[in-house]
C-alpha cells in the first residue's frame, strides 16, 4: 500500500501542478472595439481576468461615432484602471459610407450613463499604427479581438503587410450564417441580411478574414444563444456588477430585462475555445449591392472560384452558454472579493 500511495500523492501534486500553471496562463490580446455597451462589458472581462494580458484597446466608429467610442473607452480606462494605452481609430469605413449607429447603444452609446470629465487620455497614434506597433513588439504572441468594424485591422495591413505572419490569432465577434435559425438569417441586425460588425465595413471584413491568419469568427447564431437574463445580471456582485447594470439597463436589454451577449463572446473564446463547436470554412463577405455584408460560407475543399484561393477559417456554429457566462459572473465575483 505504502508503495502506491507516494506514487498517487506525486501524481496528485503534479496535477494540481498542472492545473496552477494552466490557470496562470496569459493571453495577449490587443481589443479593437467600437465602445458600446456590450464592447464595455468585455472591456470589464479583460480588465479583470486574471490570464488577460492587455496590451492595448483601439478605437473606432460603429456603435457611436468615433468621439463617443473613444471617449467611452477612456472612460472605462478611468473606471476601471487598466494600463493598456488607448488608441483613436477610424471615423468612417475603408471602403463603404457609414451607416448610421445603432441606437440600442444609446445617443453616447454607453447606454445613456452619465459620463462625468475624463481623467485618461488618447495614445498619440492613431489605432493602426499601435496595432502594428504592439505586434511587432509581441512577435507571434498577440490575439487580435475585434470586435467592431474591421476597419483599424484593414488599415493595419496597409500598413504592415506581413502582419498575418506576426499575429497568433484573430478572433472576430461578426457575421451571421443562419446556424440555429433554420438556414435563415433573419437575425441580421444590420441590414436584412448583415451583422452590424461585418455590414459596417463589408470590404475591409472580407480582407481581414482572407488575410491568412489564423480567425475564428463568433457570429450572431452563437451570440444571440449566449444570454444574460435580469436575474443573472442582477446577481453580478461589487462595482463592476453596478456598473454593468448601470450601463445596460435603459437600451440594452429585452421587455425581460435580458441581454445577448456579443463581443464578450469572442473573448469566452479565446479562454474556453472548448465551449464552442467550430466547423472549418471558406468565408467571404459580399461587399456591395443588396446582399452587401453579407457572410458566406464554402467548404474548406470548394474549387469554386469564390472560395478557392481563400484561407480556410473557423465559425463558431453552437456554445454551451451556461459555460461561457460562468466564466463572465466568476471573474466578476472574484475580482469583487
Ligand atoms: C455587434 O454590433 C454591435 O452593436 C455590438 O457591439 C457587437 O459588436 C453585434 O452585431
Ligand atoms: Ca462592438
Amino acid at each position: 500500500m505504502k508503495s502506491l500511495k507516494i506514487p498517487m500523492l506525486v501524481l496528485a501534486a503534479s496535477l494540481s501542478f498542472a492545473a496552477t500553471t494552466a490557470s496562470a496562463q496569459s493571453h495577449k490580446v490587443i481589443y479593437d472595439a467600437d465602445v458600446g455597451v456590450d464592447d464595455a462589458m468585455g472591456l470589464i472581462l479583460l480588465a479583470r481576468h486574471p490570464e488577460i494580458d492587455l496590451l492595448g484597446v483601439t478605437t473606432m466608429f460603429g456603435n457611436g461615432t468615433i468621439d463617443n467610442t473613444t471617449r467611452n473607452t477612456l472612460y472605462l480606462q478611468d473606471v476601471l484602471g487598466f494600463t493598456a494605452p488607448v488608441a483613436r481609430g477610424a471615423a468612417k469605413p475603408a471602403y463603404s459610407s457609414a451607416p448610421e449607429p445603432a441606437r440600442i447603444h444609446g445617443a453616447n452609446a454607453l447606454g445613456e450613463t452619465e459620463i462625468p470629465a475624463i481623467q485618461s487620455e488618447a495614445d498619440p497614434r492613431p489605432a493602426a499604427q499601435m496595432i502594428v506597433d504592439l505586434v511587432r513588439e509581441n512577435p507571434g504572441e498577440v490575439t487580435l479581438l475585434m470586435v467592431g468594424r474591421s476597419t483599424n485591422v484593414a488599415l493595419a495591413l496597409a500598413i504592415e503587410p506581413k502582419l498575418p505572419e506576426m499575429v497568433k490569432q484573430v478572433i472576430i465577434m461578426g457575421g451571421t450564417f443562419g446556424y440555429n435559425y433554420g438556414g435563415k438569417r433573419e437575425n441580421a441586425n444590420l441590414f436584412s441580411i448583415a451583422e452590424a460588425n461585418i455590414g459596417g465595413d463589408a470590404r475591409a471584413a472580407d480582407e481581414v478574414i482572407n488575410a491568412g491568419w489564423p480567425v475564428a469568427i463568433l457570429p450572431l447564431d452563437v451570440t444571440l444563444q449566449t444570454i444574460m437574463s435580469k436575474e443573472y445580471l442582477d446577481a453580478l456582485p461589487g462595482t463592476d456588477g453596478q456598473f454593468i447594470r448601470e450601463i445596460t439597463h435603459r437600451t440594452y436589454v429585452n421587455d425581460q430585462g435580458a441581454t445577448p451577449v456579443h463581443d464578450s463572446s469572442a473573448i469566452f473564446y479565446l479562454l474556453d475555445p472548448g465551449a464552442y463547436t467550430m466547423t472549418e470554412a471558406k468565408v467571404r463577405v459580399v461587399p456591395d449591392g443588396i446582399a452587401a455584408g453579407q457572410t458566406m460560407m464554402g467548404k474548406p475543399t470548394s474549387s469554386n472560384s469564390t472560395y478557392e484561393p481563400y484561407p480556410s477559417v473557423q465559425v463558431a456554429t453552437s456554445v454551451d452558454a451556461a459555460r461561457v457566462l460562468d466564466i463572465y459572473s466568476e471573474t466578476i465575483a472574484n475580482a469583487a472579493e
